[in-house]
């Protein structure tokens, strides 16, 4: 009877942990979307950790969009300069725009439309965890 306890106890850790290790759908700013003056810093925080293949859907209408920033400092700055456009503002209409974090890397998104990223908040950074499995 324990040793039956005990495997039942067993399965089910187990199906928690595979439960845990699916990738999620997130979407960016949850019911807010991706709009102008929502904090996307304190969205991405409260939301963390972001693990490998988690798929982050962006939905948003013009003028917005996503760009890809090259590090911290074009990210602390709102500076696009070779930042990489990974979304136009036609593209987050319906069910959004997805990117799927699969590379161990941090991720600096932001919008770049006038002053969404300086003083719209519309910007965060993801460093998507491992998975054990
Ligand atoms: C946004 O949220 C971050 C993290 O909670 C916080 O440090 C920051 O002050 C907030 N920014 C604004 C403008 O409220």
């Amino acid at each position: 009877m324990a040793g039956l306890k005990f495997a039942g106890l067993v399965l089910l850790v187990m199906a928690t942990a595979m439960a845990i290790a699916e990738a999620r759908t997130i979407v960016v700013g949850g019911s807010q979307n991706w709009r102008y003056g929502y904090n996307y810093t304190d969205w991405a925080l409260k939301n963390s950790p972001f693990f490998i293949n988690d798929k982050l859907v962006f939905k948003y209408g013009p003028p917005h969009n996503v760009y890809l920033l090259p590090n911290l400092f074009s990210y602390l700055k709102c500076d696009f300069k070779g930042a990489t456009l990974l979304a136009g503002p036609s593209n987050g209409a319906g069910n959004g725009f997805e990117v799927v974090l699969n590379q161990y890397r941090l991720y600096y998104f932001a919008s770049s439309n006038d002053k969404d990223c300086s003083n719209g908040l519309m910007k965060f950074f993801a460093m998507p965890l491992p998975r054990w499995q």
